[in-house]
């Protein structure tokens, strides 16, 4: 897609996808289009380590090995992460086999081991994942959610970020989560975008290594296109901090209703169109501010995409920048041209 010289353009790389022997485009079009690439879930745990104490490495080996070859960067995606995790884990935590104690060993132990694994190698990594409860989740208050808070804590988040440190001092580490697209959208006391960039301000206060926020934008047409001035005032606020931000994981899906089917491709469809002009507010937000470092899609074909898969009541997809035929869609031609102009 191109690039300003410093803005990284990046996708999610579904690696059974990229080692498919029919599917020679997707090879080609992930070295062609981009350079950077986030493996969609081999990197997870519950993929690394289904059995305790056996990691199997080979595809994410596979995913930093095709990015040399490519000569692209690589985030490492995802060290903490509520989801996706082993069952051997959670069953021991939940059952209390496994100790908070343990629990807490056994987290460095994954963090270290991983990290040092790809040392050197990544660039960004997601050290903590989805942290953070949404507005429609016990209003009015925002709280830290999901498996590690229950179990250990708050403080796992200040844990986490200092072990990845101690493992590779070099590679960025970044809190990653979505609807924290914009700034200023909602009620102050429970705007998601506010939890997390208070939450940045105290680890930053209490010294921990936190370098970068990534911003999801998983957005969806049914909710309105982004305010470019929030999205912009969200990259900004997080630059205030010192840090950095990119957009990590961005896709815009639709409700697939009469008229707008899996594979329309039209230019004219308005759906599409507003998928296109979401794309384009993030990426003209991003391009304007230097600290935001890269742009990722959540793949790029209509053809791997996870939405179809989680989104089934009503049905939503559309939501990448090429049709199943890997053909670009309006999205993809937006970005171009606000790549090409900036
Ligand atoms: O690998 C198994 C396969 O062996 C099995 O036959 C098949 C049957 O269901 O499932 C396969 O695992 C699926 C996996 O994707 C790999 O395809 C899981 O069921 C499925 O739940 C999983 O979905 C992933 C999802 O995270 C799970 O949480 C999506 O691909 C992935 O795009 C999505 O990515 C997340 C980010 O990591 C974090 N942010 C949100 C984003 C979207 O949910």
């Amino acid at each position: 897609l191109g690039m300003r010289h410093d803005l990284y353009i990046g996708t999610a790389v579904d690696m059974a996808a990229l080692a498919d022997p029919a599917d020679p485009q997707y090879r080609q079009i992930v070295s062609r289009e981009f350079n950077s690439v986030t493996a969609e879930n081999v990197m997870k745990w519950g993929e690394l380590e289904p059995t305790r104490g056996t990691y199997n490495w080979a595809p994410a080996d596979e995913l930093i090995a095709a990015a040399k070859r490519n000569n692209q960067k690589v985030r490492g995606h995802v060290l903490v992460w509520h989801n996706q995790l082993p069952t051997w884990l959670t069953t021991g935590a939940n059952d209390g086999t496994i100790s908070k104690a343990e629990l807490r060993d056994i987290l460095k132990n994954h963090i270290t081991t991983v990290v040092k694994r790809y040392k050197g190698k990544i660039w960004q990594w997601d050290v903590v994942n989805e942290a953070v409860s949404d507005p429609w989740d016990n209003p009015p208050t925002l709280h830290y959610k999901g498996f590690w808070a229950q179990h250990l804590g708050p403080g796992y988040v200040a844990d986490a970020f200092r072990w990845a440190r101690a493992a590779d001092p070099k590679a960025l580490l970044f809190y990653n989560d979505y609807n924290i697209e914009a700034f200023g959208s909602g009620d102050p006391a429970n705007d998601k975008t506010q939890f997390v960039y208070d939450m940045a301000k105290q680890l930053l206060r209490d010294g921990v290594p936190i370098d970068g926020i990534g911003s999801q934008g998983h957005l969806g047409t049914q909710y309105g296109n982004y305010d470019t001035l929030q999205v912009t005032a969200a990259l900004k606020q997080f630059a205030g901090l010192g840090l950095a931000t990119a957009f990590t994981e961005v896709d815009v899906r639709s409700q697939l209703t009469a008229g707008v089917q899996a594979g329309d491709s039209n230019e004219i469809n308005p759906r599409l169109q507003a998928s296109a002009a979401n794309y384009s507010v993030l990426l003209q937000a991003c391009l304007a501010d230097r600290h935001c470092l890269s742009y990722t899609v959540w793949g790029f074909t209509d053809r791997h995409s996870w939405v179809p898969g989680w989104f089934s009541d009503p049905p939503e997809g559309l939501a990448t920048i090429m049709d199943e035929n890997y053909q670009p869609k309006r999205a993809y031609n937006l970005m171009k041209a606000d790549l090409i102009h900036s």
